[in-house]
């Protein structure tokens, strides 16, 4: 039986994981049911404010057979009102035998409270199956829900030789067509793409999610620049292109004015970091967007800003694209640059590893361990 569930759970979370970039700031849920070891329905949450995954899989389900099945869910039911009602009433309803959950709800209003409730009602409940794994999926969600800080994902390309750019700075491009087509997908389901100005002065670049032809993005990023003293130009591409997102920059309070009423008058958005906090201006923007309830973010660079971020311990997850050039040079620029760590036992170490090749690019993708980063 264990086999079997782990089987049926393991189809909710791949039906799960297709919301994302859709739901946030929800989690991602799956719902499959099953009698005899049949599958009779399944449903996912699929957008943000849109039906649940229960409701989705019983609205297609035989209500004859639901009393006879095994309901998998990826997360506890629901058990209040939000912007639908709550699935564990509709379980209760139908009645399934069992209903086996992969983990419960850390959301305040529901923890613990649906599993209760479905037990009260004479429901078999199981929790646990595949929990690992669903923790894993709904990680950004988790993190938002307990640190109220978005999911940090950080993103570079770099040469054979480990270089961000040249001695000269030249960085255009470094990986191929293909590396370059999956950075997009990326912009295209996070909630913010985040440069340091010198980035955004070398490069000129648009930071919006280019996809292909068929393709539409599942949400359209806020770019964001840290800029202390607000040397963004108005005539910037990410300027000059306010219209195709939003816009912010995160400025020092002594930016002058001048350049940040232009700034303002053209669309973008200034956040102003407080003195006290101008050590972690990069801390006090991502609390600012955990207050905006902004699920992952997207960190491009350059090496001051990682540096700065792998410093602090604030990247959650790595996509490194190695391209096969060799550029050397004592200058040219390194990936992280920051203070660095003394010991290689300080490193920043990366699990659950998967590397792929993109033509000739490597794409390296991993998570930072919690305990090490
Ligand atoms: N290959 C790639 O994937 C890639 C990606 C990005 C960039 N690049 C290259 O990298 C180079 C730029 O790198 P860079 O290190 O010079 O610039 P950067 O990291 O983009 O920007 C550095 C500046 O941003 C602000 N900043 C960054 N982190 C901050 C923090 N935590 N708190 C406050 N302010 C922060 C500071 O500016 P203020 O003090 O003035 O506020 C800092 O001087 C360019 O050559 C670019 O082409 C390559
Ligand atoms: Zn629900």
């Amino acid at each position: 039986m264990e086999k079997r569930d782990r089987y049926w759970m393991g189809l909710a979370l791949e039906l799960a994981s297709r919301g994302r970039g859709r739901v946030e700031p929800n989690p991602m849920v799956g719902c499959v049911i099953v009698e005899n070891d049949e599958l009779i329905a399944s449903g996912h949450h699929s957008y943000y404010g849109g039906p649940h995954a229960e409701v989705n899989a019983i609205s297609r389900c035989d209500p004859n057979r639901l009393r006879q099945s095994t309901v998998y869910v990826t997360l506890e039911p629901c058990s209040h009102f939000g912007k639908t009602p709550p699935c564990v009433d509709l379980l209760v309803r139908h009645q399934p035998k069992r209903v086996v959950i992969a983990m419960s709800d850390p959301f305040p209003a529901v923890s613990g409270r649906g599993l209760a409730l479905l037990r009260e009602n004479s429901i078999d409940v199981d929790v646990g199956v595949l929990e690992t794994q669903a923790r894993h999926l709904n990680a950004p969600y988790l993190k938002l829900l307990s640190e109220k800080r978005p999911w940090v994902i950080a993103k570079w390309a770099m040469t054979l030789d480990g270089a961000l750019a040249t001695r000269d700075g030249d960085s255009k491009w470094i990986s191929n067509e293909m590396s370059r087509r999956f950075v997009h997908r990326i912009r295209s389901r996070v909630d913010t793409v985040l440069v340091g100005i010198g980035t955004a002065l070398a490069d000129d670049p648009l930071l919006t999610a280019r996809l292909e032809p068929n393709e539409a993005p599942l949400r359209i990023a806020a770019r964001l620049v840290l800029d202390r003293q607000c040397r963004l130009s108005p005539d910037s591409k990410l300027v000059q292109s306010v219209g195709s997102g939003p816009v912010l920059i995160a400025v020092g309070p002594f930016a002058p004015l001048d350049n940040v009423n232009k700034l303002k008058d053209a669309g973008c958005e200034i956040l102003v970091v407080p003195e006290e906090a101008e050590n972690q201006s990069l801390g006090f923007v991502l609390k600012e967007l955990g207050n905006r309830r902004f699920t992952n973010v997207l960190l491009e660079g350059g090496s001051t800003l990682l540096g700065s971020a792998f410093d602090g311990g604030l990247i959650d997850e790595v996509h490194c694209f190695i391209a096969p050039k060799i550029v050397g040079g004592h200058n040219a620029m390194r990936p992280v640059d920051g203070v660095g760590k003394a010991l290689m036992e300080q490193a920043a170490q990366l699990s659950n590893v998967q590397i792929e090749c993109l033509e000739n690019d490597v794409h390296f993708h991993g998570f930072v361990d919690r305990r090490m980063g």
